[in-house]
């Protein structure tokens, strides 16, 4: 798929009530947690995601955040990471899918890219393109396939 394009300088509010009604807690991940968190995102998804992740815990203020209920890890998603101003990677586990969850971690991170100077976010190699469009008025950038993945190696 193409690359998305979202004006941050628009961006909906957001009301988080659905997840912290359910008691999950969005937060910004610690260094301390790189190590566990990677190895979730490997388990869960990919080697590829795991090295985009370790990025992320790769400067300060960290750029992975975070869905937790009790002291169960069910999601991530990383801003900043695969390139200046990017969203992504981000996944919640399959058990935790349909809850709000994806949602609350794509608003978070992109609201912390707004706070760090970004006046858009691209959202790379998108999959589920109509999640992203449901709540943003996210524009395909025309010509933007293979974009920065060309030649990448697998
Ligand atoms: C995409 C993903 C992060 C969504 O997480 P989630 O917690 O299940 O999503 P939410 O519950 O927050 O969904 C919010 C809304 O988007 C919709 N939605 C969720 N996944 C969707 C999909 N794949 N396609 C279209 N709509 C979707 C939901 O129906 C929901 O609508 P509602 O508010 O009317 O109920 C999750 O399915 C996932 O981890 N997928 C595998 C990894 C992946 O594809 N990541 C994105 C890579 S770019």
């Amino acid at each position: 798929m193409a690359d998305l394009l979202v004006r941050l300088y628009d961006l909906p509010e957001y009301d988080y009530g659905r997840t912290t009604s359910q008691g999950v807690t969005i937060r910004r991940a610690l260094p301390l947690e790189r190590g566990l968190v990677c190895d979730w995102v490997e388990a869960h998804f990919s080697r590829i995601w795991r090295s985009e992740t370790e990025v992320g815990f790769s400067h300060q203020p960290v750029g992975v955040w975070l869905a937790i209920e009790g002291e169960r890890l069910l999601g991530f998603a990383c801003g900043d990471v695969t390139a200046r101003g990017f969203f992504g990677p981000t996944g919640v586990g399959e058990a935790a899918r349909g809850r709000g969850i994806g949602e609350a971690l794509l608003f978070k991170t992109l609201e912390d890219l707004r706070a760090k100077g970004f006046a858009y976010a691209v959202i790379g190699d998108p999959g589920p393109v109509e999640f992203y469009k449901k709540k943003l008025d996210a524009m395909e950038i025309p010509h933007s396939k293979p974009g920065i993945y060309k030649g990448m190696l697998r």
